[in-house]
């Protein structure tokens, strides 16, 4: 039996250093230690053994066993390390066109938020920012509106519970931050989140605004209305008419309302859905900075004057997109997303 056992080792080490893959390999140790295998076969004769000598028997053939088993992994391993590298030097296609990796992008909004930011940075204004909680003073009181008064329910606030603090209901309360701490002569821009208690297909709670102002001595409506006229005209085109109707503000007198004409039916069309046959588009509010805001900053009111505009950026995006539902902007549907 002893030579019968060491007869099986030398062919089993013999065979499994011939090297194979890893289906040769298992088949050897289906050959040699599976059930019906040379070693377990030796096994079942173990009874015949003479009884002294079956404990030296049993060892031999467990270190057998075991030798065979240890060699067939370190076999498996390099079977596999040899097939891994095989693979690897096969399956790369150096000719195949590459993955193109998907790039994010700004966001509708933002890309229209820059592009006014910019067109008024061309014109030397620079920008400015300010806390989106703000308190009823810089929201309201400084801006010239009286505490109860009725223009205050113009602007659907958001309190938060308990103190004098409110959501910014606009982003004009940052004309008074910059006036507060920086002397004129200013021309600012100041983009920025608002919030309103309002919400339908044209209304967000949370919408974006663009504020800008120029403060100085002699500034007047003319250029109010000359630097509004260009901007928009960068903005949707030279050849876009841009026309002024009076309207009403507390922080700004005379004030008005800033509108382009239709550019999707060029004003012709009476049953346009985007101008509802208007062939006008209200764009902006703006106005002449009111003297009691620069009163409430400090600011001689005799001596300076400049004027104020604020828009809308989603109204923006929808109208130059031809988007009709303002939710689309906060879905976060990359396949809305996708098309900007
Ligand atoms: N703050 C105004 C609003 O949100 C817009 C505005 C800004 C009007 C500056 C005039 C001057 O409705």
């Amino acid at each position: 039996m002893k030579d019968a056992l060491e007869q099986i080792r030398s062919e089993a080490l013999a065979d499994l250093a011939g090297g194979g893959d890893e289906a040769a390999i298992e088949a050897l140790r289906v050959r040699y230690l599976g059930r019906k295998g040379e070693l377990t076969t030796v096994m079942r004769h173990m009874r015949e053994v003479a009884a002294a000598e079956r404990p030296a028997m049993g060892a031999l053939l467990n270190q057998i066993k075991d030798e065979i088993e240890a060699r067939i992994g370190d076999a498996l391993a390099a079977a596999r390390g040899r097939a891994r590298a095989a693979r690897a030097t096969q399956s790369i296609d150096v000719t195949e066109p590459g993955r193109r990796p998907a790039l994010g992008r700004l966001h509708p909004l933002m890309q229209t938020m820059d592009d006014v930011v910019d067109v008024f940075r061309g014109l030397g204004f620079s920008v400015a920012e300010g806390p989106d909680i703000e308190d009823d003073y810089h929201n309201f009181e400084a801006l010239n509106f009286p505490a109860d008064h009725p223009a205050r329910d113009m602007q659907d606030t958001l309190f938060i519970d308990g103190g004098d603090l409110v959501m910014r209901t606009h982003t004009s309360p940052v004309q008074i931050r910059v006036m507060e701490t920086q002397p004129p002569p200013l021309r600012v821009i100041v983009p920025g989140a608002v919030y309103r208690h309002d919400s339908d297909t044209t209304h967000s709670p949370m919408f974006h605004q663009v504020e800008g102002f120029m403060v100085d001595k002699r500034v007047t409506f003319g250029d109010l209305k000359g630097v509004l006229t260009y901007a928009l005209q960068r903005l949707f085109g030279a050849d876009r008419p841009v026309r002024l109707r009076p309207s009403f503000f507390p922080f700004t007198e005379p004030s008005a309302e800033v509108d382009i004409g239709c550019f999707a039916c060029g004003g012709r069309e009476r049953t346009c859905r985007i101008c509802k046959g208007s062939g006008w588009l209200e764009i902006l509010g703006a106005g002449m900075i009111d003297p009691n805001v620069f009163r409430a900053v400090g600011y001689d009111a005799e001596e300076m004057s400049g004027f104020a505009f604020g828009m809308g950026i989603e109204r923006m995006a929808m109208l130059r997109h031809q988007i009709d539902d303002i939710r689309l902007f906060f879905a976060n549907d990359v396949r809305f997303l996708r098309q900007f």
